[in-house]
């Protein structure tokens, strides 16, 4: 990948995720927290395209993709592609079945897709977001502040604050602090600004 990347069409590689204090993401292969409006943002934030027709390339980790409700199924402009290396056929729902992080970014930025995906979103789990940290491609964290403490034994990975920097707005992200079923949260965006970032 490393000598063709200039002759494929970049694609913006963007993690979303919701953390409590100490960074915990999950529990027992589930989210910790209810948070219904949390969850909506969510889907918002990934089915939104530039114009009609367009697609977002979902890249989950096998326990993340099994972790959903079949009542999630079909999410609007995505196509999914599940990471891993022990697993022979496609999961139910999803479209791709990948080895490795690199062979799905691949998938979205050459044919027959390359033209249909505007943005790479990774959803996790803790392996999958690590990776795609360290891609060059990757431009912003969205990473909801869930402000208490949850029992988790699943965590967002420590990323390098100095260079994705947390913006004080952001478009189309809610400022104000949240609060559902007696929990605040609060919506942040971290943004890496560098040469390769699309
Ligand atoms: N709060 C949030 O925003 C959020 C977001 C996402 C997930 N979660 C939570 O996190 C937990 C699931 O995350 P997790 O980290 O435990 O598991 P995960 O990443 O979803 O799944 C781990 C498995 O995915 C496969 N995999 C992951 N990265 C891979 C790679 N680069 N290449 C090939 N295969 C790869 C491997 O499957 P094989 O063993 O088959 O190779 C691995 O064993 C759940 O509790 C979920 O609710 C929370």
């Amino acid at each position: 990948m490393d000598t063709s990347r200039d002759k494929v069409q970049k694609k913006p590689v963007r993690l979303i995720a919701a953390a409590c204090r100490g960074m915990g993401i999950g529990k027992d292969g589930k989210l910790p927290w209810h948070l219904p409006s949390e969850f909506q943002y969510f889907l918002n934030t990934i089915t939104q395209v530039s114009k009609p027709g367009k697609m977002n390339l979902l890249v989950w980790g096998k326990l993340c993709w099994y972790s959903n409700p079949e009542t999630m199924f079909p999410v609007a402009n995505n196509l999914h592609v599940v990471l891993s290396k022990t697993l022979n056929t496609v999961p139910d729902h999803a479209h791709f079945l990948c080895q490795n992080f690199e062979t799905a970014i691949l998938l979205a930025v050459r044919p027959p897709l390359a033209d249909l995906i505007e943005t790479i979103w990774v959803v996790g789990g803790t392996q999958v977001y690590k990776e795609a940290l360290k891609h060059p491609w990757c431009d912003l964290i969205y990473l909801t502040d869930v402000m208490a403490d949850f029992d988790c034994d699943v965590f967002f990975p420590e990323f390098d604050r100095r260079l994705f920097k947390e913006q004080e707005r952001f478009p189309g992200v809610p400022s104000k602090i949240q609060e559902e079923n007696g929990i605040k949260y609060r919506f942040q965006v971290f943004k890496k600004e560098t040469a390769d970032a699309v």
